[in-house]
């Protein structure tokens, strides 16, 4: 298993924190050349010496389709070519039906969905026959829980684009999945568990396996998705959720 990716050129949006930083770590273990975004330049900073392994940083939002112009003019200046594209980047809001605002529905789609489209087809030109590209969905996309429509949402696009763009890339011998996290302990949810009472024994109590993942296990999903041990695999949308969303 060691080494499945050497020499691979890797792109993680959102590889800063959270599952896309765990992701970069575990590809760079392996051999490949990861390229990470992010917006905040201090985190980018930190992240790169967390990573280390000659990971590659380029700040950029994901909704703004300059910024990806200039990581992919990187890459194809360094390399020129990508062999795994894992969109990763993406942002969770809530807001009640009735209570959905124009600035929330507007930065939802424009990061999670918008973001996905134009990270994916602006790598396009550079990716050849054997490439993988992993879409960060959500168990979200196929529950209703409160107060996260909009979220939701835009996870339930992302998990229709693995099922066209499966179709609109054969013929260049490109497959594309989803993989699909449940709650997973990010920084960021263990800021959320802190502060409010109750809510990690709500989740582990709703989670078949009865705990919370661990940003390391989304990576290996994502990193079997990208390799060859998944060959046979597209359109398909994995579930790392400790059988919250099957059982
Ligand atoms: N954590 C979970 O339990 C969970 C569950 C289901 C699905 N997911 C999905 O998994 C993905 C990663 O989630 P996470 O929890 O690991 O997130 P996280 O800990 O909040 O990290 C998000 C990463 O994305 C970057 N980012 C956010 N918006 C961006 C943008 N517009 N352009 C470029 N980078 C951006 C962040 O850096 P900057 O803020 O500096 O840009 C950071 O590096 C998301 O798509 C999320 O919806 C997560």
């Amino acid at each position: 298993m060691a080494e499945r990716f050497n020499d691979k050129v890797v792109v993680i949006t959102g590889g800063t924190d959270g599952i896309g930083l765990a992701t970069a770590k575990a590809f760079a273990a392996e051999g490949a050349h990861v390229y990470i975004t992010g917006r905040n330049e201090a985190r980018l900073k930190d992240a790169l010496v967390d990573i280390g392994n000659g990971v590659v940083g380029v700040r950029g939002d994901v909704s703004a389709p300059s910024d990806l112009d200039r990581l992919y003019a990187q890459i194809r200046g360094d390399h020129g070519r990508v062999d795994v594209v894992f969109a990763n980047a993406g942002v969770s809001e809530s807001a009640p039906v009735g209570g959905i605002e124009d600035d929330h529905f507007d930065r939802v789609f424009d990061i999670n969905v918008r973001g996905t489209v134009y990270t994916v087809q602006k790598a396009l030109p550079l990716m050849s026959a054997g490439g993988s590209i992993v879409l960060a969905g959500s168990g979200a996309g196929s529950k209703g829980f409160p107060n996260l429509s909009v979220y939701s949402a835009t996870k339930a696009a992302i998990r229709s684009f693995a099922r066209t763009w499966t179709t609109d890339l054969k013929s260049r011998g490109i497959r594309v999945n989803v993989v699909s996290p449940g709650m997973v302990l990010t920084p960021a949810l263990k800021t959320y568990l802190q502060s409010n009472d109750g809510a990690e024994e709500w989740m582990k109590g709703a989670i078949p396996f009865g705990r919370l993942a661990e940003t390391h296990e989304v990576a290996k999903a994502v990193m079997f998705l990208a390799s060859d041990e998944s060959s046979f695999v597209g359109g398909a949308e994995l579930m790392v959720d400790g059988g919250f969303v099957a059982v």
